[in-house]
């Protein structure tokens, strides 16, 4: 049997482990059973996850003893809304599902996003489990209780706070994404190198061949530790009142590129490679961090095969997105910036004219 690495996100009664390991969903039943109030698991999946992972997931909750109900949802962040959300509730009341029942999101960060906002409110909150299946779910999205839908004016406007009670990463799920899915998850795992460890950095620096190849050997350490500093970062800030902002190095910039593309040509993590390399620069311009940190963060995320350079499209515009982006406190607009690989830090007094020459000085020469 594969070894599983096993940590711990410490909030108390909400506290919870994260499980990783290759090839574990067939142990899902006997690592959510101790979790399980009653008989009832609803597996809350996508259209494109299902046909690859529902059986073995199903199969060992059936062998468990618990009475599945699967639920398969259309698969895209254009279906993290409303009536995609009442499709679970829908499906959980016509079931007759219970209080005591517990849900499982079996997909990327659209489906644990959504099964734990619908987790949250069915019967006033029942327990979930989060089993992330794209390398951004892995390191991000399934840990720490971010939970919610978009609206149709703007991403993740409606939600809540709500841990699962079991984070459960089976990296071998990873065989079957697609490489540019891949690719955008390590825009987040450098992401956590930069804003909290330079030895993280360097450990990619060294590894890029095999993470590439997605190898479990190199992969599950370096997932494992990703994970320990969200959860470091979520058990001393569960609600993003200080330092959990740090998690959003790169995604002020991100978001802009993103808005500016009208979400047609870059990934989430794409955006994010982008916005990091932007708060590189605008650090080194504002003097917070030494020179060359940004040459150096640009070139681990070339080696990755993630894009660097900003889409050449009218400052005036990356300026707008950043005014009304979801971190704007008090008409100010909160940056997260380097000190160097290793330390981020918060700011909201960085003067827009720097900004604007950062966008100009990494844009795209067409
Ligand atoms: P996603 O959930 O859309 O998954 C990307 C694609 O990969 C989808 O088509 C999906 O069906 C497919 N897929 C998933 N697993 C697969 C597998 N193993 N093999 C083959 N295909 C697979 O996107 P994502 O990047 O996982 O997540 C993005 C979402 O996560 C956004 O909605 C974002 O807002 C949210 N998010 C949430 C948090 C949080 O803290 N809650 C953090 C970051 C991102
Ligand atoms: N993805 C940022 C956070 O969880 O806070």
């Amino acid at each position: 049997m594969h070894p599983l690495f096993t940590l711990s996100l410490d909030l108390g009664p909400r506290g919870y482990e994260i499980v990783i390991g290759e090839n574990l969903l067939g142990r899902v039943g006997s690592l959510v059973k101790p979790l399980a109030p009653g008989q009832q698991v609803a597996i809350v999946t996508s259209t494109t996850v299902a046909p690859l992972y529902l059986a073995p997931v199903a199969t060992a909750l059936g062998e468990a003893g618990f009475t599945v109900l699967p639920i398969i949802l259309p698969d895209g962040e254009e279906y993290k809304e409303w009536p995609t959300l009442q499709m679970i509730f829908d499906a959980l009341i016509e079931n007759r599902f219970e209080r005591s029942a517990l849900l499982v999101a079996l997909g990327g960060g659209v489906i644990g996003d959504m099964t734990g906002f619908a987790a949250s409110a069915f019967m006033r909150g029942v327990p979930f489990v989060q089993i992330p299946t794209t390398l951004l779910a892995q390191v991000d999205a399934s840990v720490g209780g971010k939970t919610g839908i978009n609206h149709p004016l703007g991403k993740n406007l409606i939600g809540a706070f709500y841990q699962p009670r079991l984070v459960l990463i089976d990296v071998a799920t990873l065989k079957t994404l697609p490489k540019r899915e891949v690719l955008a998850g390590m825009a987040e795992v450098v992401k956590y190198g930069i804003l909290r460890d330079a030895d993280l950095f360097a450990r990619i620096e060294s590894n890029v061949e095999a993470l590439l190849r997605v190898d479990p050997e190199v992969l599950i350490p370096i997932i494992r530790h990703c994970c320990a500093i969200k959860a470091e970062i979520v058990a001393a800030d569960e609600r993003e009142g200080g330092q959990r902002a740090l998690l959003n190095l790169g995604h002020t910039f991100g978001h802009a590129v993103e808005t500016v593309t009208r979400y047609k040509t870059f990934l989430h993590g794409e955006a994010v490679a982008i916005g990091m390399v932007l708060a590189a620069d605008l650090s080194e311009r504002c003097g917070i961090a030494p020179t060359a940190t940004t040459q150096r963060v640009r070139a681990l995320l070339e080696r990755l095969g993630l894009p660097v350079q900003t889409p050449r499209l009218p400052v005036a515009d990356y300026l707008d997105a950043m005014a009304h982006d979801k971190k704007v406190q008090d008409g100010r607009t909160r940056l997260i910036l380097l000190e160097e690989i290793g330390r981020a830090v918060i700011r909201d007094t960085i003067d827009t004219k720097q900004v604007a020459a950062t966008l100009t000085a990494n844009m795209a020469t067409k």
